[in-house]
């Protein structure tokens, strides 16, 4: 099948073009640093078009509510239009466990623009698919990378169920190759697959794990975040799908 990555050079939007490839896909790895810019609906459905499923690996990095849902919210709108326009079969979105929990979009930017953005899609005039997961272990670099002020490193700190990167890429997969009807359907009319890791941790103490794995010269401040909606918050239900790769594997396997 034919599959526009959308965030093909993203973090996990590479993982699942390149397992999509592997499995004998033809993949467009769609990025405005490969010429498509979501924001120009031309160009989107002349991407789109001829293409089975379309997977939304998208990213703003951003804390501002403002930005964030017009971001996520729009893009979602428009990958929704153009894939309608361009006859796509089935759309695949990546997202948070609970980011449209009110305690949780309502407490940080961020996830209120994931939760603009499964809003759009739920009311899309294709099939989609939701694939919602917990942090990524990779999520403790992307903190050490983006949260450092000289030789320290402010991490909110969270409790998180961490779940391999590879573990979500290979879901995201099985959901493309699937097709439309997969998944049970939830009550807002779109399929939702779940999953998350097999513990939990607190998001500083994986920061500080990632940082000496790199040679301790970042020291990591974690307070607790002030807002409970937002501190356990991202914590799934019980019942939530999980994979049961550790972080500590993947800290020793990912060793520079
Ligand atoms: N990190 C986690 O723990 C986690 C957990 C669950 C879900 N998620 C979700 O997973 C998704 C992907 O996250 P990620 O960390 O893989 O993202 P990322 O590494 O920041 O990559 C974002 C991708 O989006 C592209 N992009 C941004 N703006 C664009 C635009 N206007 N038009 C076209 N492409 C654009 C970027 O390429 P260009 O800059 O070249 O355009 C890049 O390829 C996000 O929606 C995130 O919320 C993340």
């Amino acid at each position: 099948m034919k599959v526009v990555v959308l965030g093909g050079t993203g973090g996990m939007g590479a993982r699942v073009a390149t397992r999509l490839e592997g499995d004998g896909h033809e993949v467009v790895r769609a990025a405005r640093s490969t010429g498509v810019d979501v924001t120009e609906p031309g160009r989107l459905v002349e991407v789109l078009r001829g293409a089975d499923c379309v997977v939304d690996c998208l990213n703003l990095t951003t804390t501002s509510r403002r930005r964030a849902v017009a971001f996520f919210g729009g893009a979602a709108r428009a990958v929704s239009a153009g894939a309608a326009a361009a006859g796509v079969a089935h759309v695949v979105v990546v997202s948070i466990v609970n980011a449209t929990a009110p305690e949780v979009s309502r407490s940080t930017g961020y996830y209120a623009g994931k939760a603009a953005q499964e809003a759009e899609y739920a009311a899309a005039r294709v099939p989609v698919t939701v694939v919602r997961t917990t942090a990524w272990f990779t999520l403790a670099e992307t903190f050490l990378a983006q949260l450092r002020v000289g030789r320290f490193a402010l991490v909110p700190g969270v409790r998180l169920r961490p779940v391999h990167p590879d573990a979500v890429a290979e879901l995201v997969t099985d959901v493309v190759e699937a097709g439309p009807t997969s998944g049970p359907a939830a009550t807002d009319g779109v399929a939702v697959r779940s999953l998350a890791g097999p513990e939990e941790l607190g998001s500083a103490a994986m920061a500080r794990a990632v940082a000496r794995r790199d040679g301790g010269r970042v020291r990591v401040v974690g307070p607790p975040v002030p807002v409970p909606g937002i501190r356990t918050g991202l914590l799934p239900a019980g019942d939530v799908p999980r994979d049961d790769r550790r972080f500590a594997d993947w800290l020793r396997d990912s060793g520079r």
